[in-house]
């Protein structure tokens, strides 16, 4: 008998061989390993193509964030619809993405270490479009300096606080004079101000979200206006997310959107609930699943997955088409499915699919995406910015 994820005529090393070369005619989702991350191309192309649309009719623009997805062929499809270049959390992922040919990159978190400052002072050299944030004199400091040494001119956001502790300068005075102290460094150009407003992102409730988002950026959007005043070039105001892309439009503040969740979305996403409605958040469907397949199936109630901690499963994600299922993580290499009502419903061998609760952290640890329409695999994208020591 066949066994049941590969057909007889595809052999592993003869479909891995194909991957490599993209010769994808009749592969299947069937005859891929497990767990893998798959992404449904429809709904994936529909996501750009909305956030692609709202920006064009807002005239806010699209400066995407990468530290999601992880891959220049996403980024490059954003750019491809409109979007001005991409904002990236690490100098590791501004580098990739630079070096696969995409300008207009921000660095949303502040580089401190000799190492990081020397490759923002590098990449900018290299490519005059990138800039980088910061968020405290001293860094700007350090910067200037090292940009001084290089005889480089480092174009410099200033990062302001918007609700999430994590980072931003205090708005106003405080702001304004870390905004006039970049202006004058000879090697830095200023040219906008961010506020990143992280805990709006996730505000459950469009209203509430909406309150959340204008309390939040008030500060940056009053700075704007001294920094302004004070003749200070401000060319961008940089921020927001997927759960606020259409509230910061109606803000009249941002100039610019981070947003990145929306490529993929995921299952915490989906509670935020949307401006129709409270309770889900549809706006954005949801593209990526993992596909695992079922090991075992010996236990009533429950069926054993070849996805557990290793693949990130958490009792939070949801398993696809099957809402009533729990999601319990057993061990690295082992997860459990378990169900109420009607036993034994899953087959020993079936594949299933799975909704993640945190889509950074799980395409952190898959090496590719494969692409599929319906059944089909249509291409494979690898997943270049990943963790490890030459990534960050
Ligand atoms: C600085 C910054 N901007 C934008 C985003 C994107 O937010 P989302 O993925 O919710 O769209 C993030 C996410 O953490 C972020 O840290």
């Amino acid at each position: 008998m066949t066994s049941p994820g590969l057909s007889s005529a595809s052999r592993f090393s003869e479909i891995e061989a194909r991957l490599a070369r993209r010769d994808l005619k009749d592969i299947y989702k069937a005859d891929l390993p497990t767990p893998c991350m798959v992404v449904d191309q429809e709904i994936f192309e529909a996501n750009l193509n909305k956030m692609a649309a709202h920006c064009q009719k807002t005239g806010v623009k699209l400066r995407g964030h990468v530290k999601v997805h992880k891959s220049p062929d996403i980024a490059n499809r954003q750019i491809a619809l409109g979007a001005i270049g991409l904002t990236c959390a690490t100098i590791a992922e501004c580098e990739l993405m630079s070096n696969a040919g995409i300008g207009g990159i921000l660095l949303t978190r502040q580089a401190t270490s000799k190492n990081n400052i020397e490759r923002a002072v590098a990449l900018a050299r290299r490519d005059s479009t990138f800039a980088t944030v910061v968020d405290d004199p001293l860094a700007a400091e350090w910067h200037q300096e090292a940009a001084g040494a290089e005889n480089v001119k480092l174009k410099m956001v200033v990062d302001i606080f918007a609700g999430l502790s994590r980072h931003g300068i205090e708005p106003g005075r405080e702001a304004l004079e870390l905004a006039k102290q970049v202006d004058r460094a000879k090697n830095l150009e200023l040219i906008g101000l961010m506020g990143y407003s992280g805990i709006a992102a996730h505000t459950k409730g469009w209203k509430e979200r909406m309150k959340r988002s204008r309390d939040d950026t008030a500060g940056l959007l009053e700075t704007v206006g001294a920094a302004r005043g004070a003749g200070l070039p401000v060319e961008i105001i940089t921020g927001g997310s997927t759960g606020t892309y259409n509230i910061d439009p109606e803000l009249k503040g941002l100039t610019e959107l981070q947003a990145g969740s929306f490529v993929f979305m995921d299952t915490i996403y989906t509670e935020i609930g949307s401006k129709n409605g409270d309770e889900f958040y549809g706006d954005f469907g949801m593209s990526l699943t993992v596909m695992t397949t079922v090991i075992s199936r010996r236990h009533p109630h429950q069926c054993t997955i070849d996805a557990g901690n290793k693949a990130l499963l958490r009792p939070t994600d949801q398993v696809k088409g099957r809402p009533e299922v729990k999601i319990l993580n057993q061990g690295a290499e082992y997860g459990i499915l378990a169900w109420k009502h009607g036993d034994r419903d899953f087959k020993l061998g079936e594949r299933i699919e799975i909704y993640p609760s945190n889509l950074d952290m799980s395409t952190n640890v898959y090496d590719r995406y494969y692409v599929t329409r319906g059944e089909q695999v249509v291409d494979v994208w690898p997943i270049m910015g990943r963790a490890g020591a030459a990534q960050r």
